[in-house]
């Protein structure tokens, strides 16, 4: 059942075939700033995040690092964990498609399919990116190669298990132009709704030739296509059974985060199956851009990435979250640099907002014995912005607050007005003061640990200069 005043957000589950790299961690810290801000409104928030552990592409890693299956998959679950934690992701459950309910439902739910005859045997020929976990049309390549992974796609030709996909071509259109299912930003909707109009073929749901998977209910020969094991995680990670028909609580998502990568086989398969199992579909897919590097997805494929544990341990948890959601307008693709990222910390948060409050807080210290009443009515909402997931421009708008109240400073000479005239610096600095209250009260969802220590000390009942938030780098 629907909950009142409930919001359930989902990331993709990560491919575990290497450590995460900071494109994961960018939706994943994108989900868990929404969750913070939906928790802030009151909400109910159910946060599911996981990892894909199945397939080809999984089997293969683990081959080539000479381990078993599980025992990679194991390790390399973990790494994502780490991360999580490392960057104060709070999610509300780690789905991880090796657990057994997972592994039940999705054998329940393929049992379903089956029975409802939407599911056959036929022999599959096409052409295979194992990187994607996708087949790919003549269309798709670019110099015969995959685009995403510049790779070239295997050919591939399998008896195997077909699943009825073309049958949901007319609906899923219906659903998607009603905006009954809204993708976003708009652009991705169109693209999404001319792939439909082309039309959608059935696509091969089973694997002859590997093992490394959940095996079919009905065949004990052959394993589940890794994208449908996968997609059924947003249900399994609320406990659903594989019952047709039985929606979890939380479910349908309010927002289903991911990048353009996966929108296609999402707005299609997924979708499908949800219909095919007479569960209400999401409600909102958004979907963000690209990092790359020197114009080229960043990726463990291309071997250009960013770890997250390096951001964290240069700028912290909070700094690293704070580059990533102010790094690029959410949805559009952008370049990033290591050099970028700490001309950006510097400016933003070590001469910025680190700045500010040093400068008032030493002032208030050293002058009024730290005692001093913030005004009120500063004039800083976030939230219509957070409604449409403009991280970008809501942290620009706190920054813009910043560099007014630096520029204030500065303008009033205020170190030489506290000696001048007390009582006109007593106003200047009452305005500052609220205008930091206000900014550390905005930055909570985007910086949980500043924002809880710059409402603490400025609140507090005497007010000190104490330690600087972003050290100079
Ligand atoms: N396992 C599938 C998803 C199954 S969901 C039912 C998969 N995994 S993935 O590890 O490749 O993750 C893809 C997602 O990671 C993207 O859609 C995006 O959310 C994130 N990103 C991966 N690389 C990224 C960038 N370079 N930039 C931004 N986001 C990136 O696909």
């Amino acid at each position: 059942m629907k909950k009142q005043n409930k919001f359930y957000i989902t990331t993709p589950i990560y491919y575990v075939n290497d450590k995460p790299h900071i494109g994961h961690a960018y939706t994943t810290v994108a989900a868990d700033v929404l969750v913070r801000w939906h928790r802030l409104l009151g909400e109910e928030v159910f946060f599911l995040t996981g990892t894909d552990e199945h397939g080809a592409k999984i089997e293969a890693a683990a081959q080539k690092n000479g381990q078993d299956a599980q025992k990679f998959v194991d390790e390399k679950t973990q790494t994502f964990k780490n991360a999580w934690q490392e960057l104060n992701i709070k999610y509300s459950n780690f789905l991880r498609t090796t657990d057994n309910n997972h592994v039940r439902a999705v054998q329940n739910a393929l049992q379903v399919f089956f029975d409802k005859g939407l599911i056959y045997k036929g022999n599959y020929k096409g052409l295979y990116c194992v990187s994607c976990e996708q087949y790919k049309l003549e269309d798709d390549l670019v110099d015969g190669k995959c685009p995403e992974h510049n790779i070239e796609p295997i050919l591939m030709k399998e008896e195997c298990y077909f699943f009825k996909l073309s049958q949901f071509e007319k609906i899923l259109i219906e659903k998607i132009s009603s905006d009954e299912l809204t993708i976003e930003p708009e652009e991705r909707k169109n693209e999404v709704l001319s792939f439909l109009r082309r039309g959608l073929k059935d696509i091969s749901i089973s694997r002859k030739n590997v093992k490394w998977g959940i095996v079919l209910p009905f065949d004990e020969s052959q394993t589940v296509y890794v994208w449908v094991d996968a997609f059924l995680n947003y249900l399994t990670g609320l406990g659903w059974d594989g019952s047709t028909g039985k929606t979890p609580d939380f479910f349908p998502p309010d927002i289903q985060l991911m990048s353009k990568d996966i929108l296609r086989v999402h707005a299609t398969i997924w979708m499908a199956l949800l219909l095919a199992l007479e569960i209400p579909l999401p409600k909102k897919i958004f979907v963000h851009g690209f990092f790359t590097v020197n114009g080229q997805k960043m990726s463990k494929s291309l071997g250009n990435v960013i770890w997250p544990e390096d951001l964290v341990e240069k700028f912290g948890a909070d700094g690293a979250r704070y580059l990533l959601m102010s790094s690029l307008s959410y949805g559009q693709d952008g370049d990033i640099t290591m050099e970028r990222f700490v001309g950006k910390y510097n400016a933003d948060l070590a001469n910025g907002l680190g700045n500010l409050i040093s400068r008032v807080f030493n002032l208030i210290e050293m002058n009024f014995e730290g005692k001093l009443k913030a005004d009120s009515g500063v004039n800083l909402d976030i939230g219509d912005l957070m409604k449409d997931l403009k991280f970008f421009e809501a942290l620009q708008r706190i920054k813009e607050k910043i560099d007014w109240g630096n520029k204030y400073i500065d303008e009033t000479e205020l170190w030489e007005l506290v000696k001048t005239d007390k009582n006109k610096a007593k106003k200047v600095l009452g305005e500052l003061l609220a205008v930091i209250v206000k900014v550390g009260e905005s930055l909570a969802p985007f910086m949980p640990e500043t924002s809880q220590k710059i409402l603490q000390s400025g609140r507090a009942k005497k007010i000190t200069k104490g330690e600087a938030l972003f050290p100079r780098l």
